[in-house]
């Protein structure tokens, strides 16, 4: 007897792709909306201390875990370059480079922005590696230009995941 179900794409994701999307994700939503949410507090408030001391902590350990991901992204790339694509999925794989393209700009510059030597979780000290005035500001402002970009990538991603789900084809069954 047939019953109606979600009907499923094939899963194109290994196991680690799985896990590090989810570790992205969690990572990069926290940095995003703790980080922009923090900016209505005064400067001085302790939680907007804490997260501005956490946050390049977190999103520094986070880097070669990015680093491992977008390795296995771009081997897949590869192997599926022959594959036929149609439209849509030529539109997932543009907003999936972008995002990955964004990501690795938004750490590059939060590195390069810091303004003082940070502790990485208590034992690795990393250096301020930045000490014009003028060119911290600059890369601050490309850091904030490329969060807004990526947290607007994100909103993208998630109303196409929803959309997807809405129309019966179960993408999110893929990255679960
Ligand atoms: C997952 C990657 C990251 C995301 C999503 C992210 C997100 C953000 C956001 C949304 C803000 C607030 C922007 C604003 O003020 O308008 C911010 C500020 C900041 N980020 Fe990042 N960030 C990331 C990586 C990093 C890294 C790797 C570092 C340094 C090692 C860093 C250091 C900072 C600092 C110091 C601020 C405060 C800047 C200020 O005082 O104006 N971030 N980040
Ligand atoms: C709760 C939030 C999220 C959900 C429900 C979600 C869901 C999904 C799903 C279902 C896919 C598979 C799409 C497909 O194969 O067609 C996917 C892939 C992807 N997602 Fe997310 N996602 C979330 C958050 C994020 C965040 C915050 C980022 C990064 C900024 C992100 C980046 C990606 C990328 C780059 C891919 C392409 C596959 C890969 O390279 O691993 N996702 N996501």
């Amino acid at each position: 007897m047939d019953h109606p179900v979600l009907q499923s794409p094939p899963k194109p994701y290994t196991t680690t792709r799985i896990y590090l999307h989810w570790i992205s994700a969690l990572v990069i939503l926290w940095a995003t909306l703790s980080g922009f949410g923090v900016t209505l507090l005064p400067v001085h408030h302790p939680v907007r201390q804490w997260v501005e001391s956490f946050n390049p902590q977190i999103t520094t350990v986070f880097i070669p875990l990015f680093a491992w991901r977008l390795w296995l992204y771009l081997s897949a790339s590869a192997e599926q370059s022959t594959g036929t694509r149609d439209l849509q999925k030529s539109i997932a794989k543009l907003t999936h480079t972008l995002i990955y393209l964004c990501v690795s700009g938004v750490l590059l510059t939060g590195v390069v922005m810091m303004n003082h030597p940070v502790l990485l979780l208590g034992i690795m000290p990393l250096p301020q590696l930045l000490h014009s005035v003028p060119a911290l500001a600059d890369v601050q402002q490309l850091h904030h230009l490329l969060c807004a970009m990526l947290a607007a990538l994100v909103v993208l991603h998630l109303a196409a995941v929803v959309r997807h789900q809405l129309r019966g084809s179960s993408v999110l069954r893929r990255m679960l």
